[in-house]
């Protein structure tokens, strides 16, 4: 079905000496060999990400942009460098549209705050689609439902694709916001999201993209999207948990009110009156994730030592070796069977439980996630209560492949 050499593609690439660098993939779990599959959840981390937590924790420590003395600065110049290599890792114009949050749901509640308050009216739409996960729906939702405003949505097809073919009147006189995941965590499809961009601006409708899923998968430019809003998440990258960014295009973040309030955002503050600081800073309050921060920079430069063609490479060999693997194994049902796709696989096992599928699963040593995958909507289109996903990064094999589909036929032979 897929006229794909997997064997090469997986060859090229020398996981084995990139698996070193990861320590939790030699870990052994319920007496065998890890095989990790629930990247999609989060990914593994390398240990230059661990090493360069555990050093500024021991070397650098200090609170960023506050204090005059030495350690202080240290560690304010590793901050605000890594919000500059964020800027050139994703190519935004300038770093003062880099904006660091706990993550990427955090990325899109400051949004929907903000933009809520400044553009949102009675009888105004915000668009999403029906395969978001819930952080890119319910943040919507509330604001939604606080300023009179609707919350429509794109619906998608039995291969998980979404259906562009209403685009044109879903992008209504009506629509302020177009907010799309542009990976989907489900079922991995890989949204057209420059077509739905330009289709959006031509209607001067802003968009932002969930990149949630994307960021492991891919090397993403904002610039070249000319999308106005990004959203991701460091631990989804094989960075750190707690800690992710929200770009946005200058003119769209300068014209947005402050979310969070406090220490860090302001400019002056008296009993009667505050004022706010500049860009980036007004959107930062508190003391931010600094750790986190500087891990985040020690795994753009993993990241930026691979080679993104190859990871693409392996990355859809395993991908295609999976699908075919699993498609022999009756009774299993894929789940969204888009060309375009991240290595992502979803699938229902016959009438088994996803969860009793999972358990059978980890029992055999191999991680992959159950349920829902904070989609409902998305379950409700495919009328199923969830899926069982294998979701893989570029540090799985072809063998973890081998020990999956054994395990999922032991799952089928104990269920059935
Ligand atoms: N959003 C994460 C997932 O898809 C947690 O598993």
């Amino acid at each position: 079905m897929y006229a794909f050499d997997e064997t090469s593609a997986i060859a090229a690439m020398d996981v084995e000496t990139i698996r070193q660098d990861f320590p939790a993939l030699a870990m052994q779990v319920r007496q065998q060999p890890l095989v990790y599959l629930d990247n999609a959840a989060t990914t593994q981390k390398p240990q230059q990400v661990i090493d360069a937590i555990s050093h500024y924790y021991a070397a650098q420590n200090a609170n960023v942009h506050r204090s005059v003395h030495y350690l202080s600065e240290q560690a304010t110049a590793a901050f605000e460098g890594v919000r500059e290599q964020v800027r050139a890792f994703i190519n935004a114009p300038q770093s003062h549209e880099i904006i660091f949050t706990s993550g990427t749901t955090d990325s899109i509640n400051l949004l929907a705050s903000s933009f809520a308050q400044q553009y949102l009216q009675t009888g105004d739409e915000v668009l999403v689609t029906d395969m978001e996960h819930h952080s890119n729906i319910v943040p919507w939702q509330m604001v939604c439902e606080q300023r009179g405003a609707r919350l429509q949505s794109i619906p998608v097809s039995d291969t998980g694709e979404l259906q562009l073919d209403r685009l044109d009147e879903y992008l209504n006189e009506r629509v302020r916001l177009v907010a799309l995941t542009h990976v989907s965590n489900s079922l991995g499809t890989i949204n057209p999201v420059a077509d739905i961009i330009r289709m959006a601006h031509e209607r001067d409708i802003p968009v932002l993209l969930d990149g949630a899923q994307a960021m492991a998968h891919m090397r993403v430019d904002v610039r070249a999207l000319d999308v106005d809003f990004y959203a991701f998440s460091a631990h989804k990258m094989f960075g750190p948990t707690g800690v992710g960014v929200l770009y946005g295009k200058s003119h769209w973040l300068e014209s947005l009110p402050p979310y969070q309030s406090g220490g860090e955002m302001i400019e002056s503050v008296s009993m009667t009156k505050s004022t706010f600081a500049e860009l980036p800073y007004k959107f930062e309050a508190g003391t931010p994730n600094i750790a986190g921060v500087i891990g985040l920079g020690a795994v753009i430069n993993y990241l930026q030592k691979l080679d993104a063609s190859q990871v693409k490479q392996h990355e859809q060999a395993l991908l295609h070796y999976a699908r075919d693997e699993l498609q022999q194994i009756i009774p299993c049902r894929f789940i969204g069977t888009a060309e375009n796709k991240v290595p992502i696989v979803s699938f229902l096992l016959g009438e088994a439980h996803p969860y009793d599928v999972g358990v059978i699963l980890d029992q055999m040593g191999v991680a992959i996630r159950t349920g829902h995958h904070c989609t409902q909507p998305l379950m409700q289109r495919f009328e199923i209560p969830g899926t069982v996903r294998a979701s893989f990064a570029f540090y799985n094999t072809r063998q973890e492949v081998d020990r999956l589909i054994e395990a999922v036929n032991r799952a089928r032979d104990m269920l059935s």
